[in-house]
């Protein structure tokens, strides 16, 4: 199925480039810009991101590493100790 007509990306590649970058590097956060990259196209309109989120979301893989989670709160306590 296609998600993206303004390049063409099937839900197929967007969960290979999903699996990819996550063998190739598996303490990355994974973005759609990311995938966009990896399959070397670029966005354009836009109108297909709820879509594109929808099957990036569908990829087993795609979950945050354990070691990344959790920093938004830490630097929110860090930042109420702070002077
Ligand atoms: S439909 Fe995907 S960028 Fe336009």
């Amino acid at each position: 199925m296609i998600v993206c007509q303004c390049c063409a990306i099937s839900d197929r590649e967007i969960h290979a480039a999903v699996d990819w970058m996550r063998t190739a590097d598996p303490d990355t956060i994974i973005t759609p810009g990311k995938v966009y990259h990896a399959l070397g196209k670029r966005a354009d309109c836009g109108g297909c991101m709820p879509q594109f989120l929808a099957q990036m979301e569908k990829c087993d893989t795609l979950g945050v590493p354990m070691n990344l989670r959790g920093l938004n709160r830490m630097k929110r306590r860090d930042r109420m100790h702070e002077g």
